[in-house]
């Protein structure tokens, strides 16, 4: 039987997955199935119980399962204990095992469009505290960067992350701060939803940043958010969010079906042009 690979949330009609997938399926010319499955919060502890009878091999996790299901692991990977979430399952000797991809996706992402950034960036400015903000903040972390400062609206959440992370000398600042605290950054990321469709746009004005920072927004949807096209005016350095979505799906596709997939260009193009047509 070919293997049948699945990506659960709810809602779930809005995830590109499936034509990542299906597409890397097509191209490397592999027998296997990938499926977009609405899964209820009350229905997630049965569905990942029954995941072998259902013959499937793993799947995608996403929002709001991620920390139930990191829950349901007999094996979790060091990122995903990490960060208690998980965006990746497969069976393996008959057991659950997770994986949280967001963080390597992210770094690749990074890595891919300005090779080299970890060098030049000695200090971080992340808005948002969220989950996604988690990953990102774990990312800087493992590229040894020193300084980081988280910017939320609620502090709360804010100082969870620094809990988390004790290694970190992380710093807290407000919104209403961040013309002082832009002043000092190498590398801004927008790990809030601000921004994206459907969302309040995220107004911040970037002249404080220094002329040789780089900006990144993990937002995909639009392509281009407003502060990466504020960032490419400055003719600072830019890195969008539909890197870190393709990358992260990579890892989950080569447990799955046995090969590792590239990033194409012809992937890009394809999943860009499904954002847009969606915008
Ligand atoms: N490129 C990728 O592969 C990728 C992967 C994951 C996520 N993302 C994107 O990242 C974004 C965040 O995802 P998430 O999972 O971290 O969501 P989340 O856990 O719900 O966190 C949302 C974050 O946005 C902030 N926020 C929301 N509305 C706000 C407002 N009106 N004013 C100020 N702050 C606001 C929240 O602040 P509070 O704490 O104050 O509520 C929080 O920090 C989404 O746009 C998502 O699509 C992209």
């Amino acid at each position: 039987m070919s293997p049948r690979a699945f990506v659960i949330g709810w809602p779930i009609a809005h995830s590109r997955s499936p034509l990542i997938h299906t597409y890397w399926l097509r191209q490397l010319g592999l027998a296997g199935s990938y499926e977009r499955i609405p899964v209820a919060p009350p229905d997630l502890s049965a569905f990942l119980a029954n995941l072998e009878e259902s013959g499937f091999v793993g799947g995608n996790v996403t929002l709001p399962h991620k920390e139930k299901a990191f829950a349901a692991c007999a094996v979790a990977s060091p990122v995903a204990q990490r960060l208690k979430a998980v965006n990746t399952l497969w069976i393996e000797d008959g057991k659950l095992f997770g994986d949280n991809t967001d963080v390597a996706g992210f770094l690749a992402s990074l890595d891919e469009d300005i090779p080299g950034w970890d060098k030049s960036v000695h200090k971080a400015v992340v808005l948002g505290a969220g989950g996604a903000a988690r990953g990102i903040v774990f990312g800087l972390i493992s590229r040894g960067i020193a300084g980081i400062v988280i910017v939320n609206r609620t502090r709360a959440r804010g100082e969870d992350l620094q809990r988390q992370f004790p290694e970190a000398a992380i710093e807290l600042a407000d919104y209403a701060a961040l013309p002082e605290v832009l002043e000092e950054a190498d590398l801004l990321v927008n790990t809030s939803s601000l921004g994206m469709v459907g969302q309040p746009p995220l107004e911040i004005d970037l002249a404080p940043l220094p002329s040789g920072a780089i900006v990144a927004d993990i937002v995909y949807a639009p392509l281009e958010t407003a502060l990466l096209r504020q960032a490419a005016a400055r003719g600072l350095r830019t890195s969008g969010g539909l890197g870190m979505l393709l990358h992260q799906a990579a890892p989950g596709f080569a447990r799955w079906f046995g090969k590792v997939p590239q990033v194409t260009a012809e992937l890009r193009a394809l999943v860009a042009a499904d954002i847009a047509d969606k915008c």
